[in-house]
């Protein structure tokens, strides 16, 4: 595995090369702590996370239900904060962002595969797709030519023009990939990506994420219960209870 090539993004767009300053981790938590406070309890979700994912690299998140990876994806993603300790992307913290620029960090750099599809059901699959690109300020042919690009690699082009109701379970998670994978996102995030999918339909789309991972160098940090899902990656980390129970590349465990 590399982890050198990152630091040209995008050819051709507004992204400024980054600087790497965060010798080849892409995301580091540092002591990371979550707590949701309900009023009449405190859940301690994040107990303090200690962890480190290089570039290109895919990890595999595992653990009982409960014990946080949910929490996890949404603290490292920036989609909520933390309540002790840091998260950094490409070595800089996000604690220290503005609101506006994590969000543009995250609509730049940040593609996400949740288990509820997201999809807008007034919009067919193409519209789906090509959203964030309009979002990010893509003009509407570009993001046009793009989204049929998308939807053409989880081959679903020929259900461009559907809108999500008119497609099986397997169709409308594949148009979630293409939506999160049309801005070729350094970091793809991934909650259950399968969770679902029959298991056939499970292996293609892990399929396809192997591909974009070797070809492309993206880094997927993927939830999942599924052990066989879990295994495509390079590593796997089982949480409980709040903590990092063991990280072990794949392959070394028991
Ligand atoms: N918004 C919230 N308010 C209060 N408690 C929460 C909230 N979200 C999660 N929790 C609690 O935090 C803990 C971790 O939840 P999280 O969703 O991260 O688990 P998970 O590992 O993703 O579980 P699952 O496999 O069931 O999706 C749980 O005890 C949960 O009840
Ligand atoms: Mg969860």
């Amino acid at each position: 595995m590399t982890g050198k090539r990152g630091t040209a993004v995008r050819e051709g767009s507004e992204t400024r090369p980054v600087e790497d300053r965060s010798n080849g981790s892409i995301i580091e938590a540092r002591g990371a702590q979550k707590v949701y406070d309900t009023g009449e309890i405190k859940v301690h979700a994040l107990k303090g996370v200690d962890l480190s994912i290089r570039r290109g690299e895919m990890v595999s998140v595992m653990g009982p239900s409960g014990c946080g990876k949910t929490t996890l994806l949404n603290c490292l993603s920036g989609l909520d904060g933390l309540d002790g300790g840091e998260v950094l992307i490409e070595g800089e913290p996000l604690s220290k962002m503005s609101d506006r620029k994590r969000t543009r960090f995250r609509a730049e750099k940040m593609g996400f595969i949740f288990q509820s599809y997201n999809l807008i059901p007034v919009l067919s699959g193409v519209e789906n797709v090509e959203l964030p690109l309009l979002v990010a300020g893509v003009k509407p042919r570009e993001a046009r030519r793009r989204a049929h690009e998308a939807l053409a690699l989880v081959g679903l082009d020929d259900q461009a023009g559907k809108r999500p109701a008119e497609m099986s379970g397997g169709q409308q998670q594949r148009v979630t990939v293409a939506r999160s994978l049309v801005n070729e996102p350094a970091i793809v995030w991934g909650d259950e990506p399968t969770g679902a999918l029959d298991s056939e339909t499970s292996s293609e789309i892990m399929d396809l994420l192997v591909e974009l991972n070797e070809e492309r160098e993206q880094t997927f940090v993927l939830v999942t219960h599924d052990a066989s899902v879990a295994h495509r990656g390079h590593r796997i980390i089982r949480m409980r209870d709040g903590l990092i129970e063991s990280d072990r590349a794949n392959g070394e465990e028991s």
